[in-house]
């Protein structure tokens, strides 16, 4: 039922979707009758439709005036758009929070947080539910049968604003949940270690929320609390979900995921999202941003495994950084390329015309204040016409032959305060470990420690702090039956209760690692270290920063030794052979050259090979596979000057007017597309 939901897009569209939010409540009728044919002009056939309109449909508790919107969507569906409908329930009315303030969110510190912006509501409330799924029934029941309706959107970016709420209703919410999860008050002193600093409790009303205290709250009450958040929300979203599957059993739901967001555990979410969106502001004054946003769109593909879609992004520039950098021309056409190259089957804006008036009225549309004729709406108009070139791209799939752990809990867990350093944190471990892959031209998925990895030639760990037995199993299993496996330093170290595992650190990792860790030597702010590689590495020595442990080896070969500070001498990269497979341990943070070089001796021995052999600094190539016999290299140019890249063979790109060719030159920001047909064996799996 989930498969052939997610099949409505695509088979209504054809293609990959084009548009944005669309905020018509905001504009005179005038203007939404020019938005029409500006649509048209621009190729738009999808637009997501009110996001903040709650105030517009319910002006006065249960008072549903729809009118507006009744006109809009037969006008948009008469102009070719689709509709990305929302259950309109992310910014709740003023009325909502005048008449029932509980349902105001609160600090950790006890601020409440008033209304004025938006997303100003407790994710455990039963008032905000309850006034929320009245809403989404209205909607649905309203546009249910409309046929323009291929999507639910449900709230927006959940956690963004209000990830966690401390007030007394999510107190009690919060002691519900850690009941259902440890049965007895018993279970949750041992889980939550409470004999240390007098912690025990006697009844399960005694717990609060990890409030400001006067030192370092209990870690494993802050891991259960960031837990039971994502759960909390992830609750609330459901409450709507169940609306639309009872009323619009066939239409598909999704809400707008973020980039690599802290608070939601997207795992936990991804089941009960039929298709997975995500909104991507790389900051265009990043020269690097690229890689980052390349990253989550890997991330946001292996959530389900299928496409996805690309629900926002700016059209040039946004409003909330301190400086805010435009697009620069071609960049926007670039990262949106980019998307799809990594399996978007939407191209969507954040929003459709800029805001006159409110917060948001300096972040760019795709009609800017400057109207049609100017430079933003050019490209997106251009944009809109090439994809509707390319309709076969939709619903294809990317390849991947490697995999990146990334585990929300270890992410909570990792950046918990009172550890040995500030500087491990989840985001530089992900890039540290995702750039020398990207910059090779190898390809990413993204699982957790414990997915099935059979599929995979190296699954790469960064910094896997809390270790689970199972993932610590599953690992293991994975490497003894042949896998590949590269492991980085503050790894194996608790449980899922944030307890540590005994016995000389890398705990159920130890085996796998061939080694086990007997302390640790965090560097200063800025300091680094070298590292001599092995020879069978290439005998460089690169620098290191962050991190410096003490291994000690028990059956692993040492093909990397720290070549100054407090450890000289000690080994610092290992290898492992165990069983059919071997595992690779970093005992530091390698800096991009020393990651680069033992990645890819690790993706060499375990035959992976790029899209593209040699390609230039700042180039990407990714692989999407078309019909079955047919794939397309997407080969995307992120440097400000022309490039040229050597392919193996000649291949016609589909963007440019010109003849097969091995030599392939690409402007600045430039995007080529490489359409190949390839035989069977080649299509199963083989470089
Ligand atoms: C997103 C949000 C949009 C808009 C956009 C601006 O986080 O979903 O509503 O605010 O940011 O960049």
């Amino acid at each position: 039922m989930q498969h052939q939901r997610s099949a409505r897009l695509k088979d209504r569209l054809g293609k990959v979707a084009f548009g944005g939010d669309y905020n018509p409540e905001q504009w005179p009728a005038e203007v939404i009758a020019e938005d029409l044919s500006l649509m048209r002009r621009a190729h738009v056939d999808l637009a997501t439709v009110g996001v903040f309109s709650w105030a517009q449909v319910e002006p006065r508790p249960g008072e549903f005036d729809f009118g507006f919107f009744d006109r809009v969507i037969d006008d948009l569906y008469d102009a070719g758009v689709y509709l990305s409908l929302a259950t309109m329930t992310a910014s709740p009315p003023p009325w909502l929070s005048a008449k029932y303030p509980e349902v105001l969110p609160m600090r950790a510190d006890g601020t409440r947080l008033w209304p004025g912006a938006r997303q100003h509501y407790c994710p455990s409330s039963p008032v905000y539910r309850e006034h929320a799924v009245r809403l989404a029934e209205q909607v649905a029941a309203r546009y249910g049968d409309h046929p323009g309706l291929v999507l639910w959107h449900v709230g927006n970016e959940y956690g963004v604003h209000v990830a966690e709420c401390y007030c007394d209703v999510s107190a009690a919410d919060f002691r519900t949940w850690l009941h259902d999860r440890y049965g007895t008050v018993e279970a949750l002193n041992d889980a939550w270690s409470t004999a240390f600093w007098s912690q025990r409790y006697d009844r399960f009303d005694e717990v609060f929320p990890p409030r400001v205290a006067p030192a370092h709250p209990n870690p494993a009450q802050q891991l259960d609390f960031a837990r039971f958040s994502s759960d909390a929300m992830l609750a609330c979203y459901r409450a709507e979900v169940e609306v639309l599957r009872r009323l619009t059993p066939d239409v598909p739901v999704t809400t707008n995921f973020c980039c690599i967001w802290k608070a939601v555990d997207y795992w936990a979410w991804a089941p009960y999202v039929d298709i997975v969106s995500l909104d991507s502001y790389p900051d265009p004054s990043d020269p690097e941003g690229h890689i980052e946003a390349a990253l989550n769109y890997d991330i946001v593909r292996s959530l389900k495994g299928k496409p996805w879609l690309l629900m926002e992004q700016a059209p040039a520039a946004v409003n909330w950084r301190p400086r805010n950098a435009t697009k620069q021309p071609g960049a926007m056409r670039l990262g949106s390329w980019q998307a799809v190259a990594r399996g978007a089957d939407a191209v969507m804006f954040f929003q459709w015309r800029q805001s006159r008036g409110g917060a948001e009225k300096w972040h760019s549309g795709m009609v800017p204040h400057a109207g049609p004729d100017s430079r933003t709406y050019r490209e997106v108009a251009e944009l809109g016409a090439e994809l509707t070139a390319s309709p076969e791209i939709a619903g294809t799939d990317v390849e991947a032959e490697v995999a990146l752990v990334l585990d929300w809990p270890n992410w909570w867990a990792l950046e918990l305060d009172s550890h040995p350093s500030v500087d491990v944190t989840m985001r530089e471990a992900l890039l540290a470990h995702y750039a020398p892959l990207f910059q090779t031209g190898v390809t990413c998925d993204v699982v957790q420690s414990s997915s099935d990895l059979s599929r995979y030639r190296l699954v790469v760990v960064p910094d896997l702090y809390l270790t689970t037995e199972e993932a610590a199993r599953n690992l293991t299993t994975y490497v003894r039956a042949g896998g590949h496996l590269l492991l980085s330093f503050f790894s194996g170290l608790v449980d899922e209760c944030d307890r540590v595992h005994l016995g000389g650190y890398l705990g159920p990792l130890r085996e796998l690692v061939g080694a086990h860790v007997e302390e640790w030597y965090p560097l200063d702010n800025g300091g680094s270290v070298k590292v001599q590689l092995a020879d069978s590495l290439g005998g460089q020595t690169v620098a290191a920063t962050v991190w410096s442990e003490v291994v000690v080896p028990s059956a692993a070969e040492v093909v990397g030794s720290f070549a100054g500070g407090e450890l000289a001498g000690r080994p610092a990269v290992l290898r492992n052979t165990l069983g059919e497979g071997t595992a690779w341990y970093v005992a530091t943070k390698l800096e991009r050259p020393g990651m680069r070089r033992v990645l890819e001796a690790a993706l060499a021995e375990a035959g992976v090979r790029p899209m593209v052999a040699g390609l230039p600094e700042g180039v990407e190539a990714v692989t999407r596979g078309t019909s079955p016999g047919t794939r397309t290299t997407f080969v995307l140019n992120h440097r400000p000057d022309p490039v040229t890249v050597t392919l193996e063979h000649p291949v016609v790109d589909l963007l440019a007017d010109r003849p097969a060719a091995t030599e392939l030159s690409l402007g600045a920001r430039g995007v080529a597309l490489l359409r190949e047909a390839v035989s069977p064996e080649t299509a199963a799996g083989e470089p």
